[in-house]
């Protein structure tokens, strides 16, 4: 397995490009399984893709469950919350509502908020189970999920979920590296010419997934991953 990445001319048609995806790939697991569980990413990248996929979903919403990749620790009607953004832009959409399990932002307790989490991991997914799409994005830094560079958290091996801090000293909780290298496949989201330049050294650069989170799943060649991205973020891979 290794990279695959695609390139569209535009936003818009990368959305459209990765709900397409996701809706095959949806209806596979869903024929074969029954049940098919993601990892939401945050931020303002997936805002339009959740937006369309609430849209044109033909998808059985009530065999879905749907996890996080991360969340800051605020509360669900904070305007940073990941939790807020999903509902507002996919949830409020579907006409059957899908099981949502929210990482617990709101918790005053970070690292207790991240071992509930654990148990929710462990519930929905089993001891030994795979999230089936862990869907990411990727900051100008190179960090994904809640991972940033240099965090003790990239190290961490046994965890599936931690209390981590952004950059700015904000605290946020994130799936760890082993937990979304174990999911059955990873589907970065990258938009805008913000992201042409981290794209560039995440993918094609020197490694060093310490100093650029995101390498440790986009350049693991035993991973099945996928980068979707528009022409002005994916300019320095073609
Ligand atoms: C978050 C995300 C984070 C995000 C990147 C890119 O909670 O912020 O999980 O990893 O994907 O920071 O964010 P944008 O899509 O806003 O550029």
């Amino acid at each position: 397995m290794s990279l695959e990445t695609a390139i569209h001319a535009d936003a818009e048609s990368a959305a459209e490009a990765a709900v397409d995806r996701l809706e095959e790939w949806g209806r596979a697991a869903l024929e074969e399984r029954g049940r098919w569980v993601l990892s939401l990413a945050g931020g303002r990248t997936p805002e339009a893709v959740y937006r369309r996929w609430g849209e044109v979903t033909t998808l059985a919403w009530r065999d879905i469950a749907l996890l996080y990749g991360d969340e800051r620790c605020v509360p669900p009607h904070h305007p940073d919350s990941n939790h807020g953004m999903v509902a507002g832009a996919l949830l409020a959409r579907l006409a059957v509502p899908p099981r949502v399990y929210p990482m617990a932002g709101e918790h005053a307790d970070p690292e207790r908020a991240a071992r509930d989490y654990e148990a929710v991991l462990e519930e929905v997914l089993g001891p030994d189970g795979a999230i089936d799409i862990a869907l990411l994005g990727i900051g100008t830094d190179g960090h994904t999920a809640s991972l940033f560079p240099g965090s003790p958290a990239l190290g961490e091996s046994s965890r599936r979920c931690v209390a981590t801090r952004a950059p700015d000293g904000r605290p946020r909780l994130t799936l760890t590296l082993a937990e979304l290298r174990r999911a059955r496949r990873r589907v970065f989201l990258a938009v805008g010419e913000g992201k042409r330049e981290i794209l560039r050294r995440v993918v094609l650069g020197d490694a060093d997934p310490v100093r650029y989170p995101a390498q440790a799943l986009l350049r693991d060649e035993t991973l099945e991953t996928h980068l979707i991205c528009d022409r002005e973020a994916g300019a320095g891979l073609q």
